[in-house]
């Protein structure tokens, strides 16, 4: 049975503002699970040499939480957890977008030399993917 499908406890795609340390040195952002994002941090996963054209994620997840960030350069998200879409441009290390599940999201407009970091609730399992549009929307509905 498919059981109802909900944004994590109502919650929408939201801006987090990471710890960020500037000097004269560079810049350092750190990221503490379950202090700066609402979970323990699993997996981390990063990508990598996008061309510009190309487009990332395409999918929901059923129960992982994410964390994206733009480690370096900038890409836009656009989010739809099934009642009102967003986009949000990330293009500083310390911005990191909380993307509760299940929401559709897609990566576009890769800068280039752009590093997209992503923190994750838990493993990874293709299972727990949602990549085809149309059952997603089906869910959220029923949901
Ligand atoms: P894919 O889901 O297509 O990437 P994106 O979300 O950026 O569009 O994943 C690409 C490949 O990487 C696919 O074969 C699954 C694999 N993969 C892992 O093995 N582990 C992971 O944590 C992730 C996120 C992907």
């Amino acid at each position: 049975m498919t059981r109802p499908l909900r944004a994590t406890g109502g919650a929408r795609p939201q801006i987090l503002r990471l710890p960020e340390f500037r000097d004269l040195r560079g810049c350092l952002s750190a990221v503490e699970g379950l202090r700066d994002v609402p979970f323990a941090i699993e997996r981390v996963y990063w990508i990598t040499s996008v061309p510009p054209s190309a487009r990332r994620g395409r999918h929901a997840h059923r129960d992982v939480l994410e964390v994206i960030a733009a480690a370096a350069g900038s890409f836009t998200v656009d989010c739809d957890d099934g009642d009102s879409p967003s986009e949000f441009s990330l293009h500083a290390p310390s911005d990191a977008l909380l993307v509760p599940a299940p929401v559709w999201r897609e990566v576009r407009d890769f800068s280039p030399g752009a590093v997209c970091l992503v923190l994750a609730s838990g493993p990874y399992r293709e299972e727990e993917y949602i990549r085809d549009r149309e059952e997603f929307s089906q869910l959220v509905d029923a949901g």
